[in-house]
């Protein structure tokens, strides 16, 4: 079922686990993430940044897929289709194609301005069940080829962000997306919880969840994030997959150019780094 992420998050904060938000780029990764959330009757939350959703023809290419594949695969579990590090027009859009959640990323903006539009946001997506995620505080890292230094957000920003009725809420605490640096200081658990302390019940988000060890992971989560996002990982492990594939020239025998062939072995590594992930998070038979 596509629904909105509000109940699944709110469970997980009440019983201290986390959901993963696993990005997809393709059919391969959407039906990967769905089967493996199924067969671990767990929670899912699928991602899609804007540049995967022009890659993949657009937002209502992207609903009728997912809805197709959750009915033709027999999917039972709670399925958020979620805009990531969405623009104003990019919410919109999402909105009016029937996107269950949507990540409106103000951070770069002044805060008045990320308080205005994230309000602008608030009514709309409540009205119509959508769950609504804000930013405050760039996460570090390349996104869609937006970069930022990992940065710690203000608990004070935090607040009135949250004050403003979101669903979730992103927030910079040191965190990066894609590999992490060898001289990285790791999560920041004071800003944390400062955040926390601030924000009260807000379910809470850690963004580039490729290669955070899983005692910090575990940490956050008892410390108040619900969510957790995951892209760098899965694309990773599938390239690795592939290469290995026809670097041992499977595709040059028999049938092994098939292109269902050449992608299997990716699409297996996909469902391992997400039961990776599910069980890390702790989210697994919660659906
Ligand atoms: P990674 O690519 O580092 O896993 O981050 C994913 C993410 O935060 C998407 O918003």
């Amino acid at each position: 079922m596509l629904v909105s992420a509000k109940d699944m998050l709110n469970k997980a904060r009440d019983g201290h686990y986390g959901v993963g938000q696993f990005n997809i780029n393709n059919l391969e990764w959407t039906k990967a993430v769905l089967q493996t959330a199924e067969e671990l009757k767990a929670p899912v939350i699928l991602g899609v940044s804007e540049g995967a959703g022009k890659y993949m023809c657009g937002y209502t290419t992207i609903v009728g897929m997912v809805k197709g594949m959750i009915n033709e695969l027999g999917i039972t579990v709670p399925v958020a289709l979620h805009l990531d590090h969405g623009t104003f027009e990019g919410a919109k859009k999402c909105i009016n194609a029937g996107f269950s959640s949507i990540m409106f990323d103000g951070s770069h903006y002044p805060i008045e301005e990320n308080l205005k539009l994230t309000t602008a946001l608030v009514n709309t997506c409540d009205i119509l069940g959508i769950s609504l995620e804000a930013e405050v505080g760039a996460i570090g890292g390349e996104e869609d080829g937006v970069i930022a230094a990992g940065e710690c957000a203000d608990p004070a920003e935090c607040k009135m962000i949250a004050d403003l009725g979101v669903t979730m809420l992103a927030a910079g605490i040191g965190n990066i997306h894609g590999k992490y640096p060898d001289n990285w200081q790791g999560l920041s658990f004071s800003t944390l919880e400062a955040i926390k302390a601030a924000v009260g019940d807000m379910p809470l988000v850690l963004h580039g969840g490729t290669g955070i060890p899983a005692d910090q992971v575990k940490k956050a989560i008892s410390l108040g994030v619900a969510k957790i996002n995951v892209n760098t990982e899965c694309q990773i492990a599938f390239t690795a997959k592939v290469r290995e594939y026809i670097e041992a020239g499977k595709d040059l025998t028999g049938k092994g150019f098939d292109p269902r062939k050449v992608l299997a072995p990716g699409v297996e590594a996909i469902k391992d780094t997400v039961r990776e992930k599910m069980d890390m998070f702790g989210c697994i038979g919660k659906a």
